[in-house]
């Protein structure tokens, strides 16, 4: 592929893992990954839901209200304390290991995060993954108060980075997230870290990579 303009990254589960809770997550049940897997699915279903409805909550607060919930249906008693430190270790996700690598290789090339994350949490879980200074622009879709993947809130990253949607390259881990991007016009890779299928949103990813650390090779 020719080399973009600029390439933007997904937060979630893309740059961080969202299942890094599962730490935390010790603290209140015995099967955190099952606590884990369906706050981030309650997670998503409300930034879609929400949109939908036309009632924009920002992304703390529905990743909350998804863990309540998640909490409620796995039949978790958890103190409110619990509930604050497990929300917290959102601000203090881990990157990926090949993310740095990635980065570096990527060096000359503007870099930015177009994301659901509220700017505090961005700005947390950046600061806290050293990334910072190493990004052109971090993106958040509370500028246009709704969720991925609306095509207002893809719009964000040719406005900033002043390049057309096609000549920069979105990478997201999330298929339908892909499927949105590529629907509004970028270039698009998807980190299929799982080997799954592809969504069949009738919109195919232009790459597909295991690890982000694959993508710089692949730009000529
Ligand atoms: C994000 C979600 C898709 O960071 O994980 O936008």
């Amino acid at each position: 592929m020719a080399k973009p303009a600029a390439v933007i990254f997904d937060a979630y589960g893309t740059l961080f893992d969202v299942h890094s809770v599962v730490e935390a997550g010790r603290a209140v049940t015995s099967d955190p990954a099952a606590l884990s897997m369906l706050w981030r699915q309650k997670q998503l279903e409300y930034t879609w839901l929400r949109t939908l409805m036309g009632r924009y909550e920002d992304f703390w607060a529905v990743t909350e209200s998804a863990l309540h919930f998640a909490l409620r249906r796995l039949d978790i008693a958890a103190s409110e304390a619990e509930i604050a430190r497990l929300m917290e270790a959102y601000l203090s996700l881990a990157t990926f290991p090949e993310v740095t690598r990635a980065f570096a290789a990527l060096a000359g090339t503007p870099l930015g995060i177009l994301s659901n994350g509220s700017p505090r949490m961005l700005m947390a879980a950046v600061s806290s993954s050293g990334l910072e200074g190493k990004l052109a622009h971090v993106l958040s879709v509370d500028a246009v108060r709704a969720y991925k993947p609306t095509p207002a809130v893809y719009e964000l990253g040719p406005r900033a980075f002043r390049a057309h949607a096609r000549e920069i390259l979105f990478v997201s881990s999330n298929a339908w997230d892909v499927a949105g991007a590529k629907a509004f016009g970028y270039r698009t890779c998807w980190c299929n870290r799982a080997q799954m299928p592809m969504d069949n949103l009738g919109a195919e990813p232009d790459l597909e990579v295991t690890r982000l650390d694959e993508i710089p090779a692949k730009l000529s």
